[in-house]
């Protein structure tokens, strides 16, 4: 599915997974720095958020941490937090790390919501196959799988960096 026009004059992405302490603050990490590399920061904001309250106000994993700075990428404050109703409706993209992710922001969102925003995060990754499009779950795993999720996510970031460039107005 081609995607659709985004917003003017400011994009809004929620980056989105189950805990918001291992996927979405790293992808959310990732694509602000783009965003900055790129001279978008006016233009684009990039949020992240949890489906789950578990981990709520807590900071981001400290395995997501290192895997950030190991590949050199900044690592900011973060706490995290559930999405709620009015954060799906303030997104113009809600870019999730996996299906289950994005069934549950449309079972929150409820009906009535634009369902084409909220998207698997690597439907912006070029090397993603409908069998293979997720940003599998790294939790129970170790540094490798932080780095692996990490790589997926840059990939995706790089794809989504592109596509705003190419949408926005100049
Ligand atoms: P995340 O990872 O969704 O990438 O933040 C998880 C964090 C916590 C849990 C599961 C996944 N948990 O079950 O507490």
């Amino acid at each position: 599915m081609p995607p659709r026009p985004l917003g003017w004059p400011t994009v809004r992405i929620a980056m989105v997974c189950l805990g918001n302490i291992c996927r979405s603050p790293m992808a959310e990490a990732v694509a602000r720095a783009m965003v900055e590399q790129a001279g978008l920061e006016g233009e684009v904001t990039v949020e992240s958020f949890g489906t789950a309250a578990y981990h709520t106000s807590e900071g981001a994993d400290p395995r997501a941490e290192a895997a950030l700075r190991q590949r050199g990428w900044p690592v900011g404050a973060h706490r995290a937090r559930r999405i709620a109703p009015e954060d799906v409706e303030a997104a113009d993209l809600v870019l999730c790390a996996d299906r289950s992710n994005v069934a549950e922001v449309l079972r929150i969102a409820g009906p009535g919501t634009d369902r084409d925003k909220v998207r698997l995060l690597r439907c912006f990754d070029p090397s993603s196959t409908p069998e293979d499009d997720e940003v599998p779950d790294p939790w129970y795993g170790q540094a490798r799988e932080f780095d692996a999720a990490l790589r997926l996510i840059e990939r995706s970031c790089a794809g989504l960096l592109e596509h705003l460039g190419a949408t926005l107005p100049r």
